[in-house]
């Protein structure tokens, strides 16, 4: 088989659609080799001192663990200098990162959450990072949040690396989504899925059932029925998978499809929902609906959702589109 590189694959898209101008194959590059140093780091486990807690609190109120500092510093350093951002985002920093005056201002910003699954870091299941790559808009002078608050639908860009048994690349440059695998010796990352597509037909749901006291009725209603399975509504039977990175959760319903779903509950209003629309839904709704795939509220699309504020909160429901549909229907009809 002819191995195609990331940067091949990236210098094709360029000639085919005029998608990838050289600015923004930098950015993807450079994000891949940050990955590809944390990926060596999660690998080290114990061995390179990276399990366990940072003993500090991020914006969120989230206890850091030593890896989410570590990731987000490994991102941070390598997209400072080549020129190709303008401002930076993170989960872990409570503000935007603007690009020190030293180094040239370039016209894109990159959000992310440098380590999806943080809960799963000290007992080896699969983690991952997530991105979003947005562009400075028109005659912007020193960045500022207001800049960031653009909708998903203005995404360039968007990605995740999963660090599994297999470490793996998942981008989408707004035609279709590839995958690539990292081969660990070579140190380079390696085309192994083209255009990948959601399976329309599913029988599996990811959603953490211990919250479901808390749910909504539309929510209730809609796993109650899977639930049921062949002797409910549906009339057939489904099965249910929960690995607390979204990351994985997301990558299993790419290659198998189902829906994920992460909503809003009963507890505190403030805090709709768990997941963060601008670096966790936002380029996972990107990647789902380039695979054929649909995410929503509940109720809107989520690369609709006009935002306001870097770290807010968002429902999520994605993967195969009619599951999304008929849990989305379930929503409208309740108001
Ligand atoms: P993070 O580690 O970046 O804070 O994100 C964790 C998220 C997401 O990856 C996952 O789907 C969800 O939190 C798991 O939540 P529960 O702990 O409620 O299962
Ligand atoms: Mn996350
Ligand atoms: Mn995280």
């Amino acid at each position: 088989m002819k191995r195609v590189s990331l940067t091949q694959h990236l210098v094709e898209e360029q000639r085919l659609h005029n998608s990838i101008p050289a600015e923004l194959r930098l950015l993807i590059e450079v994000v891949a080799r940050a990955c590809k140093t944390i990926s060596h780091s999660v690998g080290k486990g114990a061995l390179g001192d990276i399990l366990g807690s940072a003993d500090t609190e991020n914006i969120q109120g989230e206890v850091q663990k030593k890896l989410d500092v570590i990731s987000n510093e490994i991102l941070l350093e390598a997209n400072e200098w080549g020129g190709h951002l303008a401002a930076m985002a993170s989960e872990e920093m409570e503000s935007i990162h603007p690009i020190p005056n030293r180094y040239p201002m370039g016209e894109y910003m990159l959000l992310f959450d440098p380590l999806d699954g943080s809960s799963n870091i000290d007992v080896n299941v699969s983690i991952g990072t997530i991105f979003s790559v947005l562009k400075a808009p028109e005659g912007m002078g020193a960045p500022t949040e207001a800049d960031f608050m653009q909708a998903g639908s203005m995404q360039v860009a968007a990605g995740y690396a999963v660090y599994g048994p297999q470490t793996m690349l998942v981008l989408t440059t707004g035609n279709g989504v590839n995958c690539f695998t990292l081969d660990r010796e070579m140190g380079s990352w390696v085309l192994t899925q083209r255009h990948m597509m959601i399976p329309e037909a599913t029988k599996e749901f990811a959603i953490n059932m211990s919250n479901q006291r808390h749910w909504h009725a539309p929510v209730q209603r809609y796993v109650n029925e899977l639930l049921a399975g062949s002797t409910g509504p549906r009339e057939k039977d489904f099965n249910m998978r929960w690995i607390a990175s979204m990351v994985a959760d997301v990558h299993r319903i790419l290659n198998r499809g189902g829906i994920f779903m992460y909503p809003a509950d009963t507890r505190d209003t403030s805090m709709p929902g768990k997941l963060r629309l601008m670096y966790e839904a936002n380029p996972m709704a990107m990647i789902v609906e380039q695979a054929g795939g649909a995410a929503t509220d509940g109720r809107t699309r989520i690369l609709d959702i006009a935002p306001h504020k870097l770290h807010q909160r968002v429902p999520v429901f994605l993967g195969s589109k009619a599951e999304v549909a008929l849990v989305t229907s379930y929503h409208a009809e309740q108001c």
